[in-house]
């Protein structure tokens, strides 16, 4: 849905910062600025700030900023649309309905209907386990499982009783009939009527991130085929794409995600105070699930069963997860099989160390390989060995595949020099240069750098250093700014890269200051910013010095739909200069930027000029700037 500018402007200005903030952070004032712990990252001193004026967040230790808008959608995690509903009710303010065809209002209705269903469901449910018929349910939680009531409450437990159809006519008390019941997957219509399809089962309600229950699972007490009974797929739930418990998981301020494998590690995890798990439910872990995990996180530690399933879906998984751009560590959970019995057996404590001590992906699977091979056989040995430099040759960047080498050397106590050697050995017979890495097929993915080295030991050498991907996945872009050649010299940083941090550190400065910004008038204009974002946020910062209301927070809310821009333009708005331009160099330095910018500009527009006459206007410019003298007293 598009809203217009001014309501997003309105529902942001009737929601003072402050005010919206206080709520989650406790502040404290001091000067200009209000100040608190940092909610987006650990920290002991506040280095958080909130600026009333600005209406605008910015933490100095982890650089997190933005305006009342972003901190909403950071914090709860909500989308754009989310943040701005919460705030417009927060703030009285009713957004316009959407424009709906028939249809669609007809699929939002129905969609009402099956969350409101299921909602009763829970409910009926959970009343069930407080009654006498449901005491069975109660106890097996309670006694069997160790679910304190609290755990029991908050998420939403219940029970099914014997009676086969009492849902059913509790449901069709509430008026909905039979053709809408069958769609909700609760019940199933016979030739005798309506028949629950859950029975004696005590029952675990599955949440989207919002909280609405969308569907159930129910677990037989005791001994019993299905152990667990899903609902099927609905208009509301899709198994490969939600995950049981990320409706608590999603606030909890850890900065990874433990996954695991059923309702119960999920639930006995939260109950130890790892609120931070969740689960796939009966299903393989999807590249669906991985999308939505990486809209809050971009590391996960793998809390699968131990036995061989629980092997075999980790290493299901982590190619997934790879893909979608997160990295994960697999967690050894023996002697136990799951975290639900590690938890009650051996404590919190001694799983945090667990998690402490997660292998990495790429060690966890030359373990799980070595179970293939008997190692006091020397030919099986060598073949395991020759295996992990294959595996080794898939990291294209050389820095990496050493780190690989020394942390697999270490783990599978092998010296490091024959390792190196085997993979070096392995590499040339395959022909591989430098950056050249093997795709997990095998195959050869060339990177057309310099010869491979000739002696084991010898300088590596990197074909460019410029984020390469390699294998699949693998640590993507981790080693971006590590940049060598074949000499080993450090490349000099971009040209360009100088122009735009020129351009950024202009704009901040006159943002910040209105003084500045009359002395460059006429020198220099919005244009000036040829890259393009910054561009965009020039022109509003000069048209709102112009008028007299440069205002921070609205700007950015003009960026609010793309993260990697409004995290760029906040970045922009706390970025203050620290004191005014008061001492000779810094006074010095804004001149050489504004003309750095301005030449660059003009040497842009030189370069697109259409005829010569467009051209000779800016070769005047240009010597025009050469005479210039800007001066700032
Ligand atoms: P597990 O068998 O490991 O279950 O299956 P669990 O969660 O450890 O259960 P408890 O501790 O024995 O009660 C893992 C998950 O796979 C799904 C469920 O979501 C379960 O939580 N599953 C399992 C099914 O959907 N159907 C089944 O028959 C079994
Ligand atoms: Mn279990």
């Amino acid at each position: 849905m598009y809203y217009p500018d001014e309501l997003i402007e309105e529902v942001r200005m009737n929601n003072d910062i402050v005010d919206v903030i206080s709520g989650y952070v406790k502040l404290q004032k001091k000067g200009a600025n209000y100040f608190g712990l940092c909610p987006f990252h650990n920290e002991k001193s506040p280095s958080f700030s909130v600026s009333s004026g600005k209406q605008m967040y910015y933490c100095f230790g982890c650089g997190a900023g933005g305006n009342v808008l972003t901190f909403i959608m950071e914090y709860e995690n909500y989308t754009f649309q989310e943040a701005l509903q919460m705030l417009a009710d927060r703030a009285g303010i009713t957004l316009p309905r959407m424009e709906y065809s028939k249809e669609a209002r007809a699929q939002a209705e129905y969609r009402a209907r099956l969350l409101e269903v299921n909602k009763l469901a829970a409910n009926y449910f959970y009343y069930q386990l407080k009654q006498p018929q449901g005491r069975h349910g109660y106890e097996y939680f309670h006694d069997k499982r160790g679910l304190t009531d609290k755990t029991i409450v908050h998420f939403g437990l219940g029970y099914s009783n014997k009676t086969s159809d009492d849902l059913y006519r509790f449901l069709k008390d509430k008026g909905y009939e039979d053709s809408f019941l069958k769609d909700t997957g609760l019940v199933t219509l016979e030739e005798r009527g309506g028949r629950d399809k859950f029975w004696n089962r005590v029952m675990f309600p599955i949440m989207d991130v919002n909280n609405r229950v969308i569907a159930f699972g129910g677990r037989v007490m005791g001994e019993g085929e299905p152990k667990y009974l899903n609902s099927p797929e609905t208009r509301l739930f899709d198994k490969s794409r939600n995950l049981y418990g990320l409706n608590y998981a999603r606030t909890s301020r850890a900065s990874y995600l433990l996954l695991c494998e059923g309702y119960l590690d999920v639930i006995s995890l939260h109950q130890a105070g790892f609120t931070n798990a969740v689960a796939s439910l009966g299903t393989a872990f999807t590249s669906q699930h991985a999308n939505v995990l990486k809209r809050y996180t971009d590391q996960v530690v793998l809390t699968y069963d131990s036995d061989e399933a629980g092997t075999k879906a980790a290493l299901r998984a982590i190619p997934v997860l790879k893909d979608a751009g997160i990295s994960c560590k697999i967690l050894d959970m023996k002697p136990c099989k799951d975290p639900d019995e590690f938890i009650k057996h051996m404590g919190p404590e001694a799983f945090q160390q667990r998690i402490d001590q997660a292998k990495n992906s790429f060690i966890f699977e030359i373990d799980v390989l070595k179970e293939n091979y008997h190692m006091n056989d020397p030919e099986q040995k060598t073949t395991f060995y020759q295996e992990i430099a294959r595996r080794l040759l898939r990291f294209g960047e050389a820095l990496e595949r050493e780190n690989y080498l020394q942390a697999v050397a270490r783990e599978q106590m092998i010296h490091p020099d024959e390792l190196r050697g085997l993979v070096n050995r392995m590499g040339m017979s395959l022909g591989l240069k430098a950056g050249d890495s093997l795709n997990w097929d095998g195959s050869l993915h060339e990177a057309g750098g310099v010869e491979w080295p000739a002696e084991p030991g010898a300088r590596r050498m990197e074909a460019d250093g410029a984020g390469r991907r390699y294998g699949r996945g693998e640590s993507e872009g981790r080693y971006r700014s590590y940049s060598g050649d074949p000499q080993g010299k450090v490349r000099k940083p971009d040209r360009e890269d100088g122009i735009r941090r020129s351009q950024r550190l202009l704009l901040t400065w006159l943002i910040e200051n209105q003084e500045l910004f009359e002395k460059i008038r006429g020198i220099i204009t919005a244009d000036d910013f040829v890259e393009e974002l910054y561009h965009q946020v020039a022109v509003m910062v000069f048209e709102g010095h112009e008028a007299g209301n440069l205002n921070p927070a609205a700007i950015l809310s003009r960026f609010i739909n793309d993260e990697d821009q409004y995290k760029e333009v906040a970045a922009l708005f706390n970025a203050s200069l620290k004191e005014s331009l008061s001492n000779e160099e810094q006074k010095k330095a804004f001149a050489e930027t504004v003309m750095k910018v301005r030449k660059n500009s003009l040497d842009v527009a030189s370069r697109n000029a259409k005829d010569i006459t467009q051209l000779q206007e800016i070769i005047k410019q240009q010597a025009a700037l050469k005479q210039l003298h800007i001066s700032l007293d």
